[in-house]
């Protein structure tokens, strides 16, 4: 055995579990194992999850705060230029690096799979060979998994439907989209059959901005699922944002939904840029901006947050933290019942994960080792305290550990399993 972790809650509910490790897969999940191991953690019955998932991301982009100016009004056409002064300006090499430092950070708070959408509106396709290389080298330690993603639009770029092709010859994951961009209705609806054909002859999976609108009009989710559902790919599309469905009419939605729920379309809301970015034409009442997630989840759609941003063109905040995003996503979406709010939890982890498709994702045996120790006694505690992850395990191996904070108080007023011995001075 190479690890084993005592005494953990699961994001389940069940406590006082034992998980035994070896080979890098989980071989036990049960109370009182009672073998040797090289490592043997004491989780002193705080909760232990499978790693956060990010299924919305945009690397190629990351942490270029500042980069060649700060976006000064803080909105999204503002953004939108900054990123067209940038993109021709940034090497390979940049992106690499800022990528790698992301991607170290995200380790950091326990995320071990991102999404990440890359723009092919270049024709040298800098990004994309930037992020291939950012893929290959974090492997061993995070699942990346990239978008090819016509931030200008397919067809109304030139170049776009060339680019793209190149991009997924190249290796890039996943068929992107933005038919809300294009040109018109009717070009936007072309685009999703476009490429969810080029997708189908692939075998590639599908992820769109889709509808990232307040216009109620906006319908492109609803040629995205007739498109899934023609083209026999259910489970394999994903919508992301979808806000126009926010404003959209009420009986215009209940026929939608039965229509994404036929085509498994997988659902990501970003409710941090959602909240941040939809609404801006608005005077008072203001929307919110973020897709109908309880009438979603309700109707049995898996539903997956995402990041979006962090410290970019768009968004100058975040800092790779999944339950910040969980946390948000709760306040927008009102999902304030204990269940609801135990599903937000599973909203940056398992659903996400199931949204990727990623293999051995979990915590029962068989699954890879990939564990988050979080100083928290259940998923709603650390969703409130944004945890700390006092732990990260990749393969069996803890690849990075975060000491325990003071200041996360429980509901008793005392710290959150905290134990003072590990404040004192150590002898040197
Ligand atoms: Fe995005």
């Amino acid at each position: 055995m190479d690890l084993l972790i005592k005494n953990a809650t699961l994001p389940d509910g069940q406590t006082g579990m034992d998980i035994a490790c070896g080979k890098g897969v989980i071989v036990a999940v049960e109370r009182g194992i009672d073998a040797e191991a090289k490592k043997v953690i004491d989780a002193a019955g705080q909760l232990i999850s499978p790693p956060f998932v990010d299924p919305h991301f945009h690397m190629d982009a990351t942490l270029s705060l500042g980069n060649p100016r700060m976006n000064t009004s803080g909105t999204l056409l503002e953004g939108i230029a900054l990123w067209g002064e940038l993109k021709p300006v940034q090497s390979i090499d940049e992106i690499v690096a800022r990528a790698l430092r992301y991607c170290d950070l995200a380790v950091s708070m326990g995320i071990g799979a991102i999404r990440s959408h890359v723009d092919i509106c270049d024709d040298a396709l800098t990004g994309v060979q930037a992020l291939l290389e950012v893929r290959n080298q974090v492997s061993h330690y995070l699942d990346l998994q990239l978008v090819a993603f016509p931030q200008d639009g397919i067809f109304r770029d030139p170049t776009a439907m060339q680019n793209l092709t190149r991009a997924l010859d190249m290796g890039v994951d996943v068929v992107g989209g933005i038919p809300h961009f294009e040109r018109t209705m009717q070009d936007g609806a072309d685009s999703v059959k476009t490429l969810c054909e080029i997708a189908a002859d692939r075998g590639l999976m599908v992820d769109m901005h889709c509808d990232e609108s307040d216009d109620p009009l906006s319908r492109h989710v609803e040629t995205l699922a007739y498109e899934t559902t023609r083209l026999d790919m259910q489970g394999r599309v994903a919508g992301s944002h979808l806000t126009s469905m926010h404003s959209m009419d009420n009986y215009y939605v209940s026929k939608l939904i039965p229509l994404m729920v036929e085509a498994e379309l997988r659902v990501i809301p970003n409710p941090l840029i959602n909240i941040m970015l939809q609404a801006r034409h608005d005077n008072y009442p203001k929307r919110r901006g973020q897709t109908r997630v309880p009438e979603l989840k309700a109707a049995g759609l898996t539903i997956g947050f995402g990041s979006d941003c962090v410290m970019d063109p768009w968004y100058s905040l975040g800092k790779a933290d999944m339950l910040d995003v969980a946390h948000m996503g709760l306040h927008v979406g009102q999902l304030s019942s204990r269940a609801d709010m135990m599903w937000c939890f599973d909203a940056v982890t398992k659903n996400s994960a199931k949204i990727m498709g990623l293999d051995g994702y979990g915590l029962e045996v068989g699954c890879k080792a990939n564990m988050v120790l979080l100083q928290a006694k259940d998923p709603i505690e650390a969703i409130r305290l944004r945890a700390t992850r006092l732990k990260v395990i990749r393969a069996g191996k803890v690849i990075c550990q975060t000491p325990p904070t003071l200041s996360a108080l429980s509901i008793d007023g005392r710290p959150a399993q905290v134990n003072p011995a590990d404040y004192a001075p150590k002898p040197e």
